[in-house]
């Protein structure tokens, strides 16, 4: 596994590569749910890369950029272990040298849901990631179902900037208790680790209201508030039953539903979702 921080070594890297190339970008501190995708790149792709960088446009002023975790010889060992023939690893200057002043800013998705409560994020997110496309050209590039909004966001500027990049969307992988793995899950103190299942319990019982016939959209963003209200350390931020494809949001489940969440469990913010 060759591991490089900067785009020149990058691209002399990139230019010896077998084809297909399959990107997984990363801000490190890895768990299962990133391997599952380094797996699925393995399984599709000749090349298999990775990327850690903790971009630091997409988190705002009174976010958890300076804490985020890090754990650069645990990521690299668990990337080998899967695999991945490169890793980049650059640093905020390569990314964002002086004068950097250009951005690529999705429209209307992106004002809603984790747009509304991070104004700015998903700026921040499609900037790297297309920084990312171009450097790398992968012929196909993998995100997990866990951040569903950035998925879509993502796709959209794929389609729009003719990247020639495939978006390849990969299912959410859970702790046995069913709490979605997220690098953010290490703030959690053991009594809110047990309180951060409520999130997936509240959308399962959306599931099970609407495989039982409910079609109300209120109703269920009620059923859900009222599983999420049982938990007194969960507070939150949104609860949406949205249109899969343009998240708009619903008044009936007649459609492909994204539900969807942010709930803060002391001080740590938890997104999750389902598909209806
Ligand atoms: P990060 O949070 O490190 O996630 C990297 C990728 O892993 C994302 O595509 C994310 O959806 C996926 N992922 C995280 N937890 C997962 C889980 N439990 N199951 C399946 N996939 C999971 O998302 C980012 O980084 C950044 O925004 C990035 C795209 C790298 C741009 O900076």
């Amino acid at each position: 596994m060759l591991v490089v921080s900067t785009i020149a070594d990058l691209r002399r890297a990139l230019a010896r590569a077998p084809r297909p190339v399959g990107l997984v970008p990363t801000m490190g501190y890895l768990h299962e749910g990133h391997a599952s995708l380094v797996r699925r790149a393995r399984r599709e792709c000749a090349f298999v890369t990775a990327s850690i960088f903790v971009n630091p446009t997409q988190f705002g002023p009174a976010e958890d950029l300076a804490k985020y975790p890090r754990d650069l010889p645990r990521d690299l060992a668990m990337l080998e272990r899967e695999g991945t023939d490169l890793v980049f690893t650059p640093s905020p200057e390569d990314i964002y040298p002086k004068g950097f002043d250009t951005w690529v800013d999705v429209g209307a998705m992106t004002k809603r849901l984790e747009g509304e409560v991070r104004p700015g994020h998903f700026r921040g997110v499609t900037t790297v990631v297309l920084k990312l496309f171009n450097e790398f050209r992968a012929e196909r590039a993998y995100f997990g179902q866990k951040d569903a909004q950035q998925v879509l966001v993502v796709k959209r500027m794929a389609a729009d900037l003719d990247t020639g990049t495939e978006v390849v969307v990969c299912p959410t992988v859970r702790e046995p208790d069913g709490l979605a793995m997220s690098s953010r899950n290490t703030y959690l103190k053991p009594e809110e680790r047990k309180a951060a299942t409520v999130l997936y319990r509240s959308l399962c019982h959306a599931q099970e209201l609407c495989s039982g016939g409910e079609r109300n959209a209120e109703t269920l963003r009620r059923a859900v508030r009222d599983v999420l209200a049982t938990e007194p350390r969960a507070r939150v931020q949104y609860v949406s039953i949205a249109d899969q494809a343009t998240l708009e949001e619903l008044d009936r489940v007649d459609q492909p539903a994204l539900v969807s969440m942010a709930v803060l469990v002391g001080a740590t913010r938890l997104i999750d979702n389902i598909l209806l």
